[in-house]
């Protein structure tokens, strides 16, 4: 079995992590720091948000040299140490490969554009406009047209994220080469795998107006196995909004030889109206289970599944699915971790999900950090939108939420900087902070280190069969694993109601609760109750 299959990956966003030096910045040293406590969460491999070299309109997601280190993080060597010092706590590390686009500030994009006569002209791609206006109607993923006008030349190039993001042009097979180099360096460097950024859209045709999922996709991918990934232990995952299970067997599946995983966004999306992750309508929990079903159900053994509810892009899970008040936190935090870990696939942690850390609110637009947020608002504001109802989306979705910094104490700046942090921390760090949790032999995060433990041990985790016993239950998701002639019952309530189940499933023992009051009657659950029992 590939080590990947029974591993849990914990997402780190090094800005926001851990600052060694006082600048207010998570940096590299910071991290290290830190690994004896990801060694005692018992993780397997950090996947590591971008710390090349960039200026920073994206935090990191705009690169200008792959292969040095953003003075902010640190320096090679700091990487090297990390890599080392992770290794020898059998952790592994997950490079972010951003490869759909590069920085405004990379040789390769100054040269072309300085210089449309070089070879760099077509790494990136350059239309001429029609009658004065942009080459046609694509858009950019953080709002407004996905064409920017160069004047010394008197053509676009294309972004489909901010301007500073200019996209590659992947019909150019120079740019595989150099894109294949690199990753093959980093691997000399030690490093385990790469998570690949919208890699759904490097298949892009632009003039067709196809961004993901392009006809030469899975070609390239298929390149890239061949080039850098065969015959290694590598883990890849690639962020694939659009996939399906059939889309994702197409990435997933061993025979083909592209990548390990792929993140799929259908549970994300769900409550989105036309995909807008602004505009969204009342939840439906009978079909956020059936998401999670189909997933759990498709793949079969021709693809394999990632089981995520938070990252650097995303509200914080308790906030969103659970319940964020004093008194359900804990357990709903609880809950919603057991649904997840439970699941076959490889789970992922993003950092301060461990302690249950929630959205923190912005009351103007000051307050906002995250380029898409500030967009979005500029946008809305244009259009007439009511700045309350702005802010109120932003404080739902915004990305700021999952990047407040992490509070590793109760003291001041929780202990993350001894200087000014770059974004404020949550208001509630004296009381939700790493400190408080490990101490306390009930929190959520030694729950996180039990069910980490319970994957390790039990591969009727990672090989299990899987059945939803209750698809239509309004407020609980019952489901069960079975493994060689071993069944256990996954049993969660998604609300603060005591609820009938309306089972009655005999049952041997309990393996882990969130209550200590749960029993081995299976007929009600309280409030937020996530109890996993093995049947008789
Ligand atoms: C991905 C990243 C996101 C970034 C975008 C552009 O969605 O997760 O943070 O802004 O790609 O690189
Ligand atoms: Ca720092």
């Amino acid at each position: 079995m590939q080590w990947w299959k029974n591993a849990v990956i914990y997402q780190i966003y090094p800005r926001s992590f851990n600052d060694s030096n006082g600048d207010g910045i998570g940096d590299l040293k910071g991290i290290i720091e830190r690994l004896d406590y990801l060694q005692y969460l018992g993780i397997d491999a950090i996947w590591l948000s971008p710390v090349y070299q960039s200026p920073g309109y994206d935090n990191g997601y705009d690169i200008s040299d792959y292969e040095s280190i953003e003075s902010i993080f640190g320096t090679m060597e700091d990487m090297d140490h990390l890599i080392k010092e992770a290794h020898r706590r059998h952790i592994k590390i997950i490079m972010d490969l951003v490869v759909n686009h590069t920085s405004f500030k990379h040789p390769w994009f100054i040269e072309a554009k300085q210089n449309p006569e070089s070879d760099k002209r077509d790494f990136y791609i350059w239309r001429k406009g029609k009658e004065g206006k942009v080459p046609n109607h694509l858009q950019s993923i953080f709002g407004g047209s996905a064409w920017e006008y160069d004047e010394t030349s008197d053509e676009y190039y294309l972004h489909l994220f901010t301007k500073e993001q200019p996209d590659l042009n992947w019909e150019n097979p120079k740019v595989h080469q150099a894109v294949y180099d690199m990753m093959n360096r980093w691997v000399e460097r030690g490093i385990d795998g790469f998570r690949m950024d919208v890699i759904d859209l490097i298949g892009k045709v632009p003039d067709q107006e196809i961004t993901a999922n392009g006809p030469n996709l899975h070609p390239y991918l298929q390149e890239m196995h061949q080039a850098v990934l065969k015959d290694k232990e590598l883990m890849t995952v690639g962020e694939t909004w659009g996939a399906t299970p059939e889309i994702a067997k197409q990435y997933s599946n061993p025979s083909r030889q592209e990548l390990s995983m792929v993140f799929q966004f259908e549970h994300i999306t769900l409550d989105q109206i036309e995909g807008n992750k602004w505009h969204l309508k009342p939840f439906d929990f009978v079909a956020l289970k059936q998401v999670f079903d189909k997933w759990q159900m498709e793949l079969g053994n021709e693809g394999w599944n990632s089981l995520f509810w938070n990252n650097h892009d995303l509200p914080r899970a308790v906030s969103r699915y659970g319940n964020d008040s004093k008194k359900y936190r804990e357990k709903s935090a609880k809950m919603l971790a057991m649904m997840l870990h439970l699941q076959k696939g490889t789970p992922y942690i993003y950092q301060g999900e461990e302690i249950g850390m929630t959205n923190t609110p912005v009351y103007n637009y000051e307050e906002i950090n995250d380029v898409e947020s500030k967009n979005y608002y500029q946008i809305a504001k244009a259009e007439g939108i009511d700045e309350k109802e702005i802010l109120k989306a932003i404080n739902i979705n915004g990305r700021d939420n999952a990047r407040r910094p992490i509070a590793w104490t109760s003291e001041k700046n929780g202990g993350f900087t001894t200087g000014i942090p770059w974004l404020a921390l949550n208001d509630n760090y004296s009381e939700i902070n790493v400190e408080a949790a490990v101490h306390d032999k009930h929190s959520i995060f030694n729950f996180y280190r039990q069910l980490i433990q319970l994957r390790h041990e039990n591969d009727i985790i990672t090989l299990g069969d899987f059945e939803d016993l209750s698809p239509n239950h309004p407020a609980m998701y019952a489901y069960q694993r079975t493994y060689q002639g071993t069944k256990w019952l996954v049993m969660l309530n998604f609300t603060d109601q005591n609820i009938e189940t309306g089972l009655d499933i005999p049952v041997k023992k309990i393996i882990l609760t969130n209550d200590q009051m749960s029993n081995l009657d299976t007929t009600t659950l309280k409030p937020y109750e996530a109890v996993l029992y093995q049947r008789a």
